[in-house]
Order: structure tokens, then C-alpha cells, then sequence
């Protein structure tokens, strides 16, 4: 696949970019998978930097990242609409290998600005949250019909949230609960007044964590990814909380300790995080970027 024109999706301004491409560190004829492709702004840069990729594989659950994709000069490359758990038990059962593999993780800009599908508490909408809108299961679904106690694991577990047991309970009592707004005033009553961040901040990400099973998604990449690295291959992971830098972490630092039958070396001991190295890029400010190279089988 070779570059054409120098393109960037305006509506999506990619994250920790130039860490990215430094950690990927492309080179002419290797082989790129993009298993959260989105707008295709960092494959795009990769792609950018050489001349020519040997293969690309973009991923991504979202329809209209799809969609998009396909209008891009990135448009030659295997676009792949799926899960990336998915996508990438299917890669390695077709015993596919690439040198660099990119994953950043979370909603993409155009989740967010786009109120209607229920992200966010800014925008009145219907508790939706799905960002494969295929899929079955809504935060409508969750809210309505989980019981307190599932709801409570939910925002503890998956939003870190100090009174998950108390919005749990005023959930049930509140219900039916169709809107971001009803379920965000439910979460504002319980705090009182705002502080800096919104205190529905870390109900909205528990729910939406849930809907796309997002640990679970990442668990099964964890475990892949070593099969879908060549030897001196680059893997770069870009998460936005911390259960998911820990999981990361503990998944790197794992595959690095066994001395010379290490699969990994840790590229950076400490994340590079969006706050310090992206600073004009909103979405950056709570990204953590860690990286590997696979030295080992
Ligand atoms: C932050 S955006 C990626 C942006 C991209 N790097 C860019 O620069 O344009 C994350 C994308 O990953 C997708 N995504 C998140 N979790 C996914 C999963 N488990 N499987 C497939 N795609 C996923 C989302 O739909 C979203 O489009």
C-alpha cells in the first residue's frame, strides 16, 4: 500500500501522535494492524512516514469509522469491521503477523460530538452507548432492568465511583430512566453542586465500559498479542483510565520478566502520558501510552 495525499480526519484529532509513530518506528515494506482505527489518524501518519506499507489492517467496531475509512487514502488497506477480540482471534487463526500494532483505546471524538448516541451527559439523549450500534445490549437496557446490586458492581468496578452503592439505589427508585439528562441530575442531586468534573463523569464511563464489555475486549487482545507480533515487532497501547493502564502494564511487565525468554522488552518504563506530551488535544489529557517489542516467541 502506498501514500498518497498527507490526510487527517478534522473531526478527529488523533492522540499522543508523535509518541505513537516514535514507539511504532515504521520502516519501508513492514506491516501495520490498527485494531482501533477510528478516523484513521494514526495510520495515517504511519503510513506517512514510508513510502510504502507492506499490509494494513484497519479494525473497528463503529460503523461510520468504518465508513469512513473506506473515503480515505486509506481506503486499499483490509478493513475490518468488527471487535477487535474478534478481529484478532480471526488474524491469528488465518496465522497472520505484523511488525507494528496499534491500539487506542476509548470513544473517539465523533462519539462524543455526535449527542444522539447517548455518551455523554452534555447533550440529551437516549441512554445508548453502543459503539457497534448491531449490538443488543443499550445502557437503557442496564439501567432499567439490572438489579441494584449489579448496578453498584458496575459503577464501582468499571467507574471507580465512592457512592456507587448510593446512585445504584437511586437509579432503581428512579426508574423508568431513558435520558443522559435524567440519569446525570440523578448523579448532580447526589453530589450537590458541580465540582471541576462533572460528578455524573464516572457513572457515564462505567455504563459505557459495560455496554462494550471494554475490559473484556482488552483481557483477550492482551493475551493475542504476542501471536500477532512478528519478532521485532512494536506494539503501542493508548488507554484513557486506570483500569485499563493497569491491565496493560500488568500484561507488559508480565511478558518482560522471564530473563532471555522474555517475550517482551518494555519500550517505556513510565506511560507517556497525554497530559505533559499532547497538551492542545483535549481528549489527550488522561491518555497513558505504554509500548512493547517482541523479542521472543
Ligand atoms: C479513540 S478512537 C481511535 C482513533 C484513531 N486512532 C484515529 O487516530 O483516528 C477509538 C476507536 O476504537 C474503536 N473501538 C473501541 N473499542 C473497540 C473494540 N473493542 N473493538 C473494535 N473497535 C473498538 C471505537 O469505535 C473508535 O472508533
Amino acid at each position: 500500500m502506498v501514500k498518497d495525499t498527507h490526510h487527517h480526519n478534522n473531526s478527529h484529532l488523533p492522540v499522543l501522535l508523535e509518541a505513537s509513530i516514535k514507539f511504532l518506528a515504521p520502516k519501508q515494506g513492514e506491516s501495520y494492524l490498527d485494531l482501533t482505527a477510528g478516523y484513521g489518524g494514526h495510520a495515517s501518519e504511519v503510513l506517512h512516514k514510508v513510502d510504502d506499507v507492506k499490509k494494513m489492517t484497519l479494525v473497528d467496531r463503529d460503523i461510520n469509522a468504518i465508513k469512513s475509512l473506506k473515503q480515505t487514502n486509506l481506503k486499499d488497506a483490509n478493513i475490518i469491521h468488527m471487535d477487535f477480540a474478534g478481529a484478532c482471534k480471526k488474524l491469528v487463526e488465518d496465522k497472520q503477523k505484523f511488525d507494528m500494532i496499534m491500539i487506542d483505546l476509548g470513544v473517539s471524538s465523533p462519539h462524543l460530538d455526535n449527542g444522539e448516541r447517548g455518551f455523554s451527559f452534555m447533550t440529551n439523549a437516549k441512554l445508548d452507548m453502543r459503539m457497534d450500534e448491531s449490538q443488543a445490549l443499550t445502557a437503557d437496557t442496564i439501567v432499567n432492568s439490572y438489579s441494584e446490586q449489579d448496578l453498584a458492581e458496575i459503577l464501582k468496578g468499571f467507574g471507580e465511583e465512592p457512592k456507587a452503592k448510593i446512585i445504584a439505589k437511586a437509579i432503581v427508585e428512579n426508574r423508568p430512566l431513558h435520558t443522559t439528562i435524567k440519569l446525570a441530575s440523578i448523579v448532580e442531586k447526589i453530589y450537590g453542586r458541580r465540582g471541576k468534573k462533572h460528578p455524573a463523569t464516572r457513572t457515564f464511563q462505567a455504563l459505557r465500559i459495560a455496554v462494550n464489555q471494554e475490559l473484556q475486549q482488552l483481557e483477550s487482545v492482551l493475551l493475542l498479542l504476542p501471536r500477532l507480533l512478528n519478532i521485532g515487532g512494536r506494539a503501542v497501547i493508548i488507554s484513557f483510565h486506570s483500569l485499563e493502564d493497569r491491565m496493560v502494564k500488568r500484561s507488559f511487565v508480565e511478558g518482560s520478566r522471564n530473563g532471555y525468554e522474555s517475550i517482551y522488552r518494555v519500550l517505556n518504563k513510565k506511560p507517556i502520558s497525554g497530559a505533559n506530551e499532547d497538551v492542545f488535544n483535549r481528549r489527550a489529557r488522561s491518555a497513558k501510552l505504554r509500548a512493547v517489542i517482541k523479542i521472543n516467541n
